[in-house]
């Protein structure tokens, strides 16, 4: 949640941070602002809107300076409005903030601000108290701030007095910093960075870094210098555009056989999963009795696949927790328990707190995270990355599906750990693996279908999405996706609950999405999409391409997955549901990539 940028350095600091802000956009996009400072006075523009309102806002403005700090907000404490935009700044202090500060009403009183701030924010109340302790030393004023907060922060700070100079210092909420051929930059993620350079370092918890011209310095609390740990980006920065695309939700989804190849090949060692560049030793796989799943949204419902997958293929029992509820149901787990948590961002608080509870409990770890060196990957004992690249879209679609990729590589391994399948089982669930890719090309060669299937909600006011087993976890992602990017009610049920309750709400014409794909399940499932039938409901079905279907019945939508074992229809399927979410925010004509009231991190419980 919100986006940070600092730049000082000889390029055009509004030009770098403008940039760097409609990058950072996606982790808030309620209001945007800049503040630069030069020759001791600090010039601040902000208001309510997107980067590319402040952007037309500059242009009139016209703000000096080669040293300054941007931020782009998802409102916590306060409303949208420009007041409320960061920087904020009170005396000579200018300050932008991601996270929340917990106590700044006790704050307020202690330090007698009631009346003196401008603006609604637990932020700017943070800039006031640095502003409290500052006497020219800044290291000593921030470090006093930091002791009198409760909550998670990244700050950067500015101070009229300091030329060039811009401190940073964070609890919780991240901060990566580099420097460029011409200066120095600190931003929330590595987004920003790698334009402009392929080595960064994550400042560490409560360690101040100051950036200037030609340097950074890193201190810890005590004002002694830190040792930088330097780490390399990972991802091409060419595939980081929206390369022709409309919206990054699209290029993600088609870059999907490509990622997962990427994430699978590097841990198929003779046809065998292999985690030994990860160094994970197979007694974590053989030892534990059971597994807990902590992840939130679309990571949590690929730790669902993953819990049917070893339970049904490994025998132990998982449980999938979503993170947020974790530590509100006296958590049971302990040595025995694998903790596997699961995030894109790497950077979800919940997910980032139970984990950290976890680990205290003894409970060993792994962390599948697409972001290199997040805090999620630096608090696991075990780090699995997805290779996805950036994601910027915020309704998550290549990053589920790698998820599922490493979920399918833990399971093999597992069972081949704990000696469970033959070598030929091993060779045909790994060559199906494999096979992935191809078949999830197959599906996205076929966009003009699923565009013109998507018709078939476009309009509905409820949709609901109902199948069994792995197909109720696959629907409960589809269903997530086309809430959050086309704004239309959309509830994923198991279809045997259906008539325990909600068929009430099924009437003539409402649109039902139905997944049939585990051959077990089919005739079960078949039964309960008639049901719904004879009460008026329109069917979407998805359904394996070779399955015949009754030529008596009324199927007016039907979409054929390609074929592949039953395990594995999750992603053909998968990939299918997010096409037609897709088509539909497309076809409404919203902001597909930033639904509203959303960001793509959460970092605030
Ligand atoms: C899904 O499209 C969402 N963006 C959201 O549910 C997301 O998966 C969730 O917030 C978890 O994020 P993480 O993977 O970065 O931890």
């Amino acid at each position: 949640m919100c986006g940070i940028i600092g730049y000082t350095g000889n390029g055009n600091a509004e030009k770098i941070m403008l940039d760097a802000l409609e990058l950072l956009e996606y982790r808030g996009y309620d209001s945007a602002g800049i503040a630069l400072l030069h020759q001791g006075r600090t010039q601040i523009i902000k208001r309510a809107g997107r980067v590319k309102d402040l952007r037309k806002l500059c242009e009139t403005v016209k703000p000096v300076g080669c040293c300054g700090i941007g931020h782009t907000r998802w409102a916590t404490h306060g409303g949208v409005c420009d007041e409320n935009a960061h920087p904020h700044r009170f005396g000579p202090v200018t300050l932008i903030h991601n996270g929340i500060i917990e106590n700044y009403r006790e704050l307020m009183e202690k330090y007698h601000l009631e009346g003196r701030l401008a603006s609604e924010t637990d932020s700017e109340v943070a800039a006031a108290v640095v502003e409290h302790f500052y006497t020219g030393d800044p290291y000593s004023a921030i470090r006093r701030t930091v002791l009198k907060l409760k909550g998670t922060f990244a700050f950067a700070i500015m101070f009229d007095d300091q030329p060039d100079k811009i401190f940073a210092v964070r609890n919780v909420s991240p901060i990566v910093a580099a420097l460029t051929q011409d200066g120095a930059i600190l931003a929330s993620d590595v987004a920003a960075v790698a334009p402009f350079t392929t080595d960064y370092f994550v400042l560490p918890e409560f360690h101040v870094v100051c950036l200037e011209k030609e340097k950074v310095s890193l201190f810890d609390l005590s004002g002694d210098h830190a040792q930088i740990d330097w780490l390399k980006v990972d991802w091409d920065v060419s595939r980081s555009g929206k390369c022709g695309y409309p919206f990054y939700m699209e290029k993600e989804i088609m870059e999907q056989p490509q990622v997962i190849r990427e994430t699978i090949a590097p841990r198929i060692r003779d046809g065998r999963p292999d985690f030994s560049a990860e160094q994970i030793p197979d007694s974590l796989f053989t030892d534990c009795k059971r597994i807990c799943v902590i992840a939130c949204g679309t990571a949590m419902h690929a730790g669902l696949v993953g819990k049917s997958l070893i339970q049904a293929m490994i025998g132990i029992h998982v449980d999938v927790v979503m993170a947020s509820e974790f530590m509100y149901n006296d958590p049971v787990v302990d040595k025995d328990t694998l903790v596997i948590a699961i995030s894109q961002s790497g950077e979800t608080i919940d997910t980032l707190e139970a984990l950290k509870f976890a680990r205290k409990c003894g409970s060993p770890s792994i962390c599948v995270v697409n972001v290199m060196g997040a805090s999620i990957a630096r608090a696991g004992e075990y780090v699995i990355y997805t290779h996805a690249g950036p994601e910027i879209a915020v309704a998550s679609t290549k990053a589920y599906t790698t998820q599922l990729a490493v979920l399918y590589l833990i399971t093999a391994r597992m069972a081949m750990a704990r000696g469970l399948w033959s070598g030929e089982e091993l060779s045909d669930f790994m060559a199906e693996l494999e096979r992935v890719p191809q078949v999830i090309r197959r599906v996205l060669d076929t966009k003009e279908e699923i565009h013109r299937l998507s018709g078939a909600v476009l309009n509905a006011r409820d949709v609901f999405m109902i199948g069994r087993g792995l197909d109720y976890s696959i629907l409960l992602e589809g269903s997530l996706k086309l809430k959050e990017v086309s704004y239309i009610h959309s509830e994923a049920y198991a279809s045997g609950e259906l008539k325990h309750g909600t068929i009430a709400l099924i009437t003539e014409d409402t649109p039902v999405i139905a997944v049939v794909t585990q051959e077990k399940l089919k005739s079960k499932e078949l039964s309960n999409i008639r049901e719904v039938q004879s009460r008026g409901a329109r069917v979407l079905l998805l359904i394996k391409e070779n399955e015949t279907l009754d030529a008596g019945e009324q199927w007016s939508c039907v979409y054929r997955l390609p074929q592949m074992k039953d395990p594995f229809m999750v992603m053909p399927a998968s990939v299918a549901l997010q096409m037609i979410a897709y088509f539909v925010s497309l076809d409404k004509g919203l902001d597909v990539d930033k639904p509203r009231n959303l960001a793509k991190v959460v970092t605030v419980e």
